[in-house]
């Protein structure tokens, strides 16, 4: 289920309004098209253009979008949101209104039991979001150390249990994602199960940081978070979705780095109207992020974790 639906149609709408003509609008993170639905139907982009590293994924959102009868072109990306700026860069695309990225992954990926994403059912462990490439979890735990597996589940993790279950996974090397779920239980102190008990699954840290190191999730987000905003035309607009700590730390930190105003020669007297303005913004209302409205979170309690950052470009 697309998460902050209105709020993320409200941050972008302004971009995909004004600004001439040209209103390029990119969903870094297509899924399902919730998002892309949403825009397209309440703003008005010139061209979609639609990436995800899961061709599933993509195969399904080409279905529905087109559907829709879009009022714009639509182009499909198969690449990671890492390599975007190359893609549009083939694509001839110099600059966008409005970029959405919504990260992690889709309830649809999480219910599909072969995907191996999640400890609720069994599949082979497999967590790739494209798995057209690079090497499943199950092949990642077949011959790691218990020091690098122990490193993992507490940075991306944040688990504090991670010795004594990296040291259990190694000992069993499971290739199913009911075999992982078993070992992570049965090895969790007493008192950490006590304090998860009837909040969340024993396994879920350790699913979320296999997770991420499979599908090197937070190298793909520095990148995007390095390439996105100098894409973006002045008065154009990115909204990105968080949902852990790891990543909203740095979306926040590369916001408060961009909404510096450069720095002036050190040698050059300036008058304050002279002064180097920041180049981008946060643009009122969205200045600590949004989170899920009580109605939406009654609908949805996956989107509990969920938060909108926004940044604006003001100036070349
Ligand atoms: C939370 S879902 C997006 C749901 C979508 N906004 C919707 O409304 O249906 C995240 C999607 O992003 C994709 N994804 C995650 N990391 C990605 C990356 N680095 N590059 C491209 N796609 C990525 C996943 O495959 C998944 O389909």
């Amino acid at each position: 289920m697309t998460v902050l639906t209105d709020e993320v149609v409200a941050a972008l709408r302004p971009a995909l309004t004004g600004n001439g003509p040209s209103r390029v609008l990119i969903d870094a993170t297509v899924g399902l098209g919730g998002h892309t639905a949403a825009l397209l139907t309440a703003t008005a982009p010139s061209r979609a253009i639609l990436f995800d590293r899961d061709p599933h994924a993509l195969a399904l959102a080409r279905e529905r979008l087109e559907r829709m009868s879009p009022p714009c072109p639509l182009t499909f990306v198969h690449a990671g949101f890492a390599t975007m700026a190359e893609s549009l860069a083939r694509l001839g695309v110099e600059e966008v209104a409005a970029i959405v990225a919504d990260l992690g992954v889709s309830s649809m990926q999480l219910d599909q039991p072969e995907r191996g994403f999640s400890f609720r059912g069994d599949g082979p462990l497999d967590m790739r979001m494209d798995p057209t490439q690079g090497r499943s979890a199950a092949e990642l735990l077949a011959r790691i150390d218990a020091g690098d597996l122990t490193r993992i589940l507490r940075e991306y993790g944040e688990e504090p249990d991670a010795k004594r279950i990296a040291a259990a996974i190694v000992r069993a090397r499971p290739t199913t994602t009911r075999g992982l779920a078993e070992v992570v239980a049965e090895a969790m102190s007493a008192p950490q199960r006590r304090k998860l008990a009837g909040r969340i699954h024993p396994a879920t840290r350790t699913f979320m940081a296999l997770r991420i190191e499979v599908n090197d999730e937070l190298s793909q987000l520095d990148q995007f978070l390095s390439d996105a905003p100098s894409l973006l035309m002045v008065g154009g607009r990115l909204a990105v979705i968080t949902f852990h700590s790891l990543e909203d730390r740095r979306v926040k930190h590369r916001w408060r780095a961009l909404g510096r105003p450069p720095q002036p020669p050190a040698h050059l007297p300036l008058l304050a109207h002279e002064l180097p303005r920041p180049r981008f913004g946060v643009p009122s209302g969205f200045e600590r992020g949004v989170t899920p409205s009580p109605e939406e979170l009654d609908r949805n309690p996956r989107a509990r974790s969920a938060r909108l950052r926004v940044l604006e470009r003001l100036a070349q």
